[in-house]
């Protein structure tokens, strides 16, 4: 019988691997351009470590974590807390008052799988730790949309403040009051939650509770004037670096770290999984967590949610992979010389590949156009004898004669000659040989 892959967790492969690194390379750019610092942090963390910072009464925590019970250890199911741990652990707060850092990797939730959610998903994670000032809210928010219209994927970015110890009780109250008159048309869910969490009430899917709180009051008219004044600012950031937003008083979030600035990036492509890629402030959450008493603010963007949306953009389906030469030996001979021919020119620096099976010219050149090779390099047993080859240019078809002779630095200079006024690839060429 053959092994499969568990449900919920994916092989990433050739051919789609690409495009992750292309959402990976564009993330790494803007992330330097805004200064943010890579770090790192294992997989495993304590249980409690969730517990006590996305939430007790969370879904998360209640019932996607994925914990080995008898040692109390979990799989991370998001970064936020595991980057905080370690940004507490190694007193980055001395190093630097206000520390910009992200990070990159597998998190672990046991939901019910479907497009665009795994159990096992990618995020990139970026977080700005000892910031309280609303224009780095609006500069995070900027560089995610940043990094989303160079990808080319148009999102929408909705924005809800929830408000602060100070106002968000008051708020919880009028809420529930409001819920009250409505509590048996709600789902099980949701009566569950007026008790434990009243403002998830409000960002609920069940169409039925949707339409119960339509009229719901919304938190961004009972915030105190800390608070306001923040999302005032907030907002005017946003205008002045030319960020579309609206304002959505259903967002809620579904971690319980929260304070004020929410938002989530969404998109019409995905069906139920809207949201690319989420975040917002959390101001009391490192004090909570035994560090220092410094604000946060971040955000985190779903990997495989942005490569499906790629993927459906017309013509980007795979990114063909590229290779400089592909080395053609025809025959045992030609095949024995090339060999270490091949291993030498990867030392100076060139993608090379050869067939090691004996295969015809044919399947050869099919295996180099596959590969993406620039040039191709043809070794027959009766030009090898004469110490010549055929170069082609997989690109314009030209085919030159070269010299090989007899090792690497006669064929390293006939390369260099015959690519230089060859085309584009003359630069990468003449650079590494
Ligand atoms: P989150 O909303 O739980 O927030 O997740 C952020 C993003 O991760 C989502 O918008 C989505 O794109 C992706 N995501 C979440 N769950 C799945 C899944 N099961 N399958 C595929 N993609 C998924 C957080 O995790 C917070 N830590 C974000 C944050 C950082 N807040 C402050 N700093």
């Amino acid at each position: 019988m053959k092994i499969t892959a568990l449900n919920g967790f994916k092989d990433i492969v050739p051919g789609e691997v690409e495009l992750w690194q292309k959402v990976e390379t564009a993330a790494r750019d803007i992330f330097s351009r805004f200064n943010f610092s890579e770090i790192r942090m294992p997989i495993l963390e304590k249980t409690e470590l969730f517990a006590r910072s996305i939430g007790e009464t969370t879904d998360i925590v209640e019932k996607e974590m994925y914990t080995f019970i008898d040692k109390q250890i979990t799989m991370r199911p998001e970064a936020t807390a595991s980057l905080l741990r370690a940004y507490i652990q190694h007193g980055l707060h001395v190093q630097k008052p206000v520390q910009r850092l992200f990070t990159i990797g597998p998190m672990f939730r046991h939901e019910r799988p479907q497009m665009g959610r795994l159990r096992q998903f990618h995020q990139m994670d970026v977080e700005v730790i000892g910031a309280q000032n609303p224009r780095v809210d609006a500069e995070l928010m900027a560089m995610g949309a940043m990094l989303l219209e160079e990808l080319g994927v148009t999102v929408s970015l909705e924005l809800n403040s929830l408000g602060c110890p100070a106002c968000r009780p008051g708020f919880r109250k009028t809420l529930l009051d409001f819920i009250e008159d409505r509590y048996e048309a709600l789902c099980d869910d949701c009566k569950r939650r007026s008790n434990t969490n009243p403002l998830r009430v409000l960002d609920c899917k069940n169409p039925s509770c949707r339409a119960q709180v339509v009229e719901a009051p919304s938190i961004q008219e009972h915030l105190c004037q800390e608070c306001s004044d923040h999302f005032a600012v907030v907002q005017k950031g946003l205008q002045q670096l030319g960020v579309s937003y609206s304002l959505n008083k259903f967002m809620v979030r579904g971690l319980d770290y929260y304070t004020r600035t929410t938002f989530e990036f969404i998109t019409g492509d995905l069906g139920a999984q809207a949201a690319v890629g989420a975040g917002g402030r959390y101001d009391g959450l490192i004090e909570q967590l035994g560090g220092p008493k410094v604000p946060g603010i971040g955000f985190a963007l779903g990997m495989e949610r942005l490569v499906l949306l790629l993927q459906q953009k017309k013509g980007a389906e795979t990114v063909q992979g590229e290779m400089d030469l592909f080395v053609a030996g025809l025959g045992e001979t030609a095949s024995h010389f090339v060999f270490p021919l091949v291993h030498a020119l990867r030392r100076k620096g060139l993608q090379v590949a050869m067939d090691h099976e004996g295969r015809s010219l044919k399947s050869q050149m099919k295996q180099a156009n596959k590969a993406g090779a620039h040039y191709v390099l043809i070794v027959g047993e009766a030009e090898l004898e004469q110490g010549q080859a055929v170069l082609r240019n997989m690109d314009d078809q030209k085919q030159t004669d070269i010299e090989i002779g007899t090792g690497i630095d006669k064929l390293s200079q006939s390369l260099l000659e015959i690519c230089k006024p060859l085309d584009k690839f003359s630069d990468i060429l003449t650079k590494r040989i």
